[in-house]
């Protein structure tokens, strides 16, 4: 038992989802393209006066750690990170009819929830963004005034501070809805 448990432990230790730089900064995460991947909301700019607040295609992704909890207790841990990356609309149509069809990577955001690092915020939930319009994301964020961001998650997200009525397979995931 103890044994287990100190695995565990250490896989967690060695596998962190997020990290911080001793400025406070986040790091931006690597490699979450292969996390699970749980929806693609649109705001096209040109369904919005031709500037969307984040353009375009957002495709979201949880850490696979946290994913596997929410499969068990339908609750976001302690420890959450998602990630949204902006994608341009590349095409408005192809082979298969008139659409939106993705383009280039261009923008960069997270949502993290630690109820240490971040006891003072709504919800325990800091924003990030890594956005350089026009250029590679930047390489490290600081947390976003909680006005910015956090208000709007707060006042209209489902569950937890995160939009999972546009995310289909956070939903179908809950434990208990069994799409
Ligand atoms: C006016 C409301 C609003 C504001 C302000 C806002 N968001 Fe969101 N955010 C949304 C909505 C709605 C979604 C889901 C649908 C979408 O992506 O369009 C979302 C989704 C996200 C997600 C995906 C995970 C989740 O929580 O659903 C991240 C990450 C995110 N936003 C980061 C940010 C950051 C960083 C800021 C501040 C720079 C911010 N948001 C400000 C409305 C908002």
């Amino acid at each position: 038992m103890w044994g287990g448990m100190s695995i565990a432990h250490a896989e967690m230790k060695a596998e962190p989802a997020y990290s911080f730089n001793d400025d406070g900064t986040l790091v931006k995460p690597e490699g979450y393209r292969e996390w699970i991947y749980v929806g693609t909301p649109v705001t096209p700019n040109d369904m919005n006066n031709g500037k969307a607040a984040f353009p375009e295609f957002h495709n979201v992704y949880i850490h696979p750690k946290n994913f596997k909890k929410w499969k068990k207790t339908g609750a976001f841990p302690n420890g959450t990170i998602l990630i949204k990356e902006l994608v341009s609309v590349g095409s408005k149509s192809a082979p298969s009819g008139n659409g939106y069809f993705m383009g280039d990577f261009i923008g960069l955001e997270a949502t993290i929830k630690d109820s240490t690092r971040f006891k003072g915020e709504p919800g325990n939930w800091a924003y990030f963004s890594f956005t350089r319009e026009g250029k590679a994301p930047a390489t490290k964020a600081k947390a976003m005034p909680t006005d910015k961001c956090n208000f709007c998650h707060q006042g209209f997200a489902k569950d937890d501070w995160v939009f999972t009525q546009y995310y289909p397979i956070l939903r179908a995931a809950k434990p208990g809805n069994g799409r």
